[in-house]
């Protein structure tokens, strides 16, 4: 099967840094809790705190859902130990799917009360959605392509790509 580039690590690179002075702007430079939906927003999340001017604190929830390409059960683990109350939290994941996950980590946050949530994803992939959350950032619109790379996995192989990366025979989950 041939992995082929979709988005190139420079083309990455600078949206990354454009994305984090949106954020930066739209949260007024305020102090911000990021959490981070592992594992797949490790990468992205890192690459983007690296340019916010605001303070940052970092956390982060785990979400499995993913057998190869086949979506299981969504599970969800709440890691942080930040109080979120009255603060501002900006939830960062790799990809905009079905929204399930956004939808799901989006509601545990905000059983603790934050002042504000903003949602952050690198790709928003181009289906239906099952939710009607829609993120306040996206980095790149995909098509309906099953990707790797810069912290997306199958099987969890393929995260450390720097790029991302599809696989031309499979478009379809
Ligand atoms: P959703 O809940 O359907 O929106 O799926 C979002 C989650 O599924 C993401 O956080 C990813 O972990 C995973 N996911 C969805 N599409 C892909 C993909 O194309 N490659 C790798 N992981 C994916
Ligand atoms: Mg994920």
């Amino acid at each position: 099967m041939e992995l082929e580039v979709l988005i190139p690590e420079e083309k990455i690179k600078d949206r990354v840094k454009d994305l984090s002075l949106e954020i930066s702007q739209a949260f007024n430079n305020d102090p911000i809790v990021i959490i981070s939906i592992l594992k797949g927003a490790i990468f992205f999340t890192v690459d983007l705190l690296r340019y916010l001017n605001n303070e940052v604190m970092l956390d982060f929830i785990r979400i499995k859902s993913y057998e190869g390409e086949t979506k299981k059960d969504t599970k969800l683990a709440f890691l942080s130990d930040i109080p979120l109350e009255g603060r501002n939290v900006l939830i960062v994941d790799d990809i905009f799917d079905t929204g399930e996950s956004l939808k799901l980590a989006y509601d545990e946050v905000k059983k603790r009360s934050p002042k504000l949530i903003k949602t952050c994803v690198l790709l928003d992939k181009e289906i239906e959605k099952k939710v009607k959350l829609k993120p306040d950032f996206v980095g790149f619109r995909i098509p309906n392509f099953f990707v790797v790379g810069y912290g997306l996995d199958i099987n969890e192989k393929y995260r450390n790509l720097p790029y991302i990366g599809y696989f031309k025979t499979r478009t379809l989950k």
